[in-house]
């Protein structure tokens, strides 16, 4: 089954789908009404009954939604005052007593929340921080009362226990559970022993160098250089940020809508690679062409990812393949519209190949390249600044499996295994052109070998987007 990034991130979610049915048994465990016979009669004094209200929460001036917000808190028990049956209560506060909406069916939004339509898809609106009446749940979708009418909210959760936990990004370290603290330790993508959680989102975990607080939220990420922020996905940017520790209100494959105080703006964001993974790309040249199908059916029923450099007049001749290429996942990039040699040509001559194969490329797929391999892989500074105007980072290889030359599965099979031993290394960029029969077979059987071997296969863009973040444009990558 081919999977695809968007289907890769439904699938992290649904992770914690396990840990939202276990918060929903606490949820229908807290019985309310008992906690509330208690202290409304008995006045203000040490008799007040406590209550635990394990959600965020935000007090008002009087029992009312619409009344002024006093305060917002942390989960915590708190003392009750005086409860009515409509579910508002007075409670004590440090700075007050104030009125909280304590049935179970309530949430505060902490910051500018997307909203959807129907579960997924992209926002169609966005909520200020309130508080939200639920109307029902299903896994970490929320679907909640709003002024716009129901609505479906996705409900960050982190609901976890201490214990031994994987955290699947780049995370820092504090010694106080307080962001405005001194930065410690920034550190790699691991599984961590955590002795303590918070409701606020701190959690304690070990370290060789002693105890560090990380703020632990499934929507937090640690962006460790400076990125651009864009109005929408895609769009021009507006502006940057980073490196710091952002929050995010929705994804949209490697485009993250995060909450800045700009309002929402989108970043893009390649996923991070786990610790001791082996990613590599296979980059396939010259086409598409007859065989390109059948390498395509191939690579969907193993869900691989491939890069493909692909000739404007191939596109012409092959659009259907084309638009698979892109259809299916894969990366399509630009490799000439002739594949002549760009050291022989002038800046207009570039130009024109780079314009014939990008509107070839828009024409089948709806998109444009945002990578060149130059044809021959030769390269001159008249090639990288006219590579530079279209915005193109010029990509090479790091194994050449000269395929072209031998035409032969063993002898292409050889670049990637002797006997039992893999020559392939994370971060290679793998050399092969979809123009060949024989080609075609040595890379499913590579494929195979190296799937086995634990290898992940992603494009060229998600390859050296982790390594390197934004690619410049005119700047030459092998791997
Ligand atoms: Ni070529």
């Amino acid at each position: 089954m081919h999977m695809n990034r968007r289907r890769l991130f439904m699938k992290k979610t649904m992770r914690f789908g396990a840990l939202l049915f276990a918060v929903v048994l606490i949820l229908q465990t807290i019985n309310i009404s008992t906690v509330l016979a208690y202290g409304a009669e008995e006045g203000i004094s040490s008799t007040l009954a406590r209550h635990n209200i394990p959600w965020a929460f935000v007090v008002y001036a009087s029992p009312d939604f619409r009344a002024e917000i006093k305060g917002s808190f942390n989960a915590q028990s708190v003392s009750l005052i005086k409860t009515n049956d409509d579910g508002w209560a007075l409670i004590s506060t440090y700075s007050g007593n104030w009125w909280v909406y304590l049935i179970e069916n309530i949430r505060f939004l902490h910051q500018n929340t997307a909203v959807y339509e129907s579960r997924g898809g992209r926002p169609v609106e966005f909520l200020a921080p309130q508080t939200v009446r639920i109307l029902a749940q299903e896994g970490n979708w929320l679907q909640v009362s709003t002024w716009l009418g129901s609505r479906w909210i996705y409900w960050h959760t982190a609901e976890h226990q201490p214990g031994r936990h994987l955290i699947p990004w780049r995370f820092i370290t504090y010694l106080e559970p307080d962001s405005r603290a001194k930065k410690q330790e920034t550190l790699l993508p691991q599984t961590v022993d955590v002795v303590q959680i918070r409701d606020d989102g701190w959690a304690l975990i070990k370290t060789p160098r002693g105890d560090r607080w990380i703020y632990w939220r499934e929507n937090m990420r640690y962006v460790e250089k400076t990125v651009s922020l864009y109005d929408s996905v895609g769009g021009n940017p507006s502006g940057e940020i980073g490196p710091e520790v952002i929050s995010i209100i929705a994804q949209d494959g490697d485009w993250l809508q995060i909450s800045t105080r700009f309002g929402p703006r989108w970043i893009h964001l390649p996923t991070t690679q786990q610790p001791g993974e082996r990613r590599i790309a296979l980059t396939f040249d010259d086409g598409p062409s007859i065989y390109t199908k059948r390498l395509l059916d191939e690579l969907a029923s193993r869900g691989v990812s491939a890069t493909f450099f692909v000739l404007g007049q191939h596109v012409i001749a092959n659009p259907e393949a084309a638009r698979r290429i892109v259809e299916e996942g894969h990366e399509i990039a630009s490799h000439s519209y002739s594949h002549p040699n760009f050291t022989n040509m002038n800046a207009a001559g570039i130009r024109s190949e780079l314009n014939r194969t990008n509107d070839a490329i828009l024409q089948a797929t709806g998109t444009t390249p945002a990578l060149l391999r130059t044809p021959y892989g030769s390269y001159n500074s008249t090639v990288l600044s006219v590579a530079a105007e279209f915005g193109f980072p010029l990509i090479m290889w790091s194994v050449d499996t000269r395929d072209w030359e031998s035409r032969n599965v063993s002898a292409v099979m050889s670049h990637f295994a002797d006997r039992n031993y893999v020559k392939i290394k994370d971060g290679d960029i793998i050399l092969l052109h979809d123009i060949y029969s024989t080609t075609i077979d040595a890379a499913i059987r590579a494929v195979d070998l190296l799937l086995a071997e634990g290898f992940t296969f992603v494009t060229v863009s998600e390859l050296l987007g982790v390594r390197y973040g934004t690619l410049t444009p005119g700047k030459v990558y092998t791997r």
